[in-house]
């Protein structure tokens, strides 16, 4: 699959079918994640990946009660190195990385930012210095959802100097 056709394919997923990834799909998908580029390289982010039943099931009132949480095969919480200018950006790109390369493996992902920072990290047993800064639903999808609007590109792009639209 060409880049361009991930990009223009994926679509959030909420809805998810009750079927594991297997090992080798999901280190695929990881693999997409540890070779994300970063500021100076640094690579200062950490990924939890949470599988287990009984914890997505906890985790889903520490996402402002989004069910599917509880019902994806995959969540990751991407944990901030704190000290480090670019580290929310460098995670950012790693986890647009996974939805990506989750899509061309037939999988939906859905960002997640509507949690309880201090109460997910807890939970997961993150370090006091570190924070969970943004989340993903990953799983095999049971939707098709329609592609939401975009805004247009004379809106969103200036030609060599602000203000300047094609
Ligand atoms: C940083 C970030 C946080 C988001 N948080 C949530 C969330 O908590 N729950 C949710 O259902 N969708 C969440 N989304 C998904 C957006 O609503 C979605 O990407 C947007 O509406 C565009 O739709 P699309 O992903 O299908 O193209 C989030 C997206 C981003 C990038």
């Amino acid at each position: 699959m060409d880049v361009m056709t991930a990009i223009r394919g994926r679509k959030s997923i909420r809805r998810y079918r009750s079927k594991e990834i297997s090992a080798e799909v999901l280190e695929e998908v990881l693999e997409a994640a540890r070779l994300a580029p970063s500021a100076g390289n640094r690579q200062a982010w950490e990924l939890i990946i949470v599988t287990g039943r009984d914890t997505k099931e906890k985790l889903v009132p520490l996402c402002k009660n989004q069910r599917f949480v509880g019902e994806c095969s995959a969540f990751l919480a991407a944990v901030e190195v704190p000290g480090q200018r670019w580290t929310v950006t460098d995670l950012t790109i790693m986890m647009d990385h996974v939805t990506l390369a989750a899509y061309e493996k037939g999988l939906g992902t859905c960002w997640i930012g509507a949690f309880d920072q201090d109460a997910i990290g807890q939970l997961l047993g993150v370090p006091q210095d570190r924070s969970v800064e943004v989340c993903l639903t990953l799983g095999y999808p049971d939707e098709e959802p329609a592609a939401r609007s975009r805004r247009s590109p004379r809106e969103l792009f200036h030609w060599e100097h602000y203000g300047q639209r094609k």
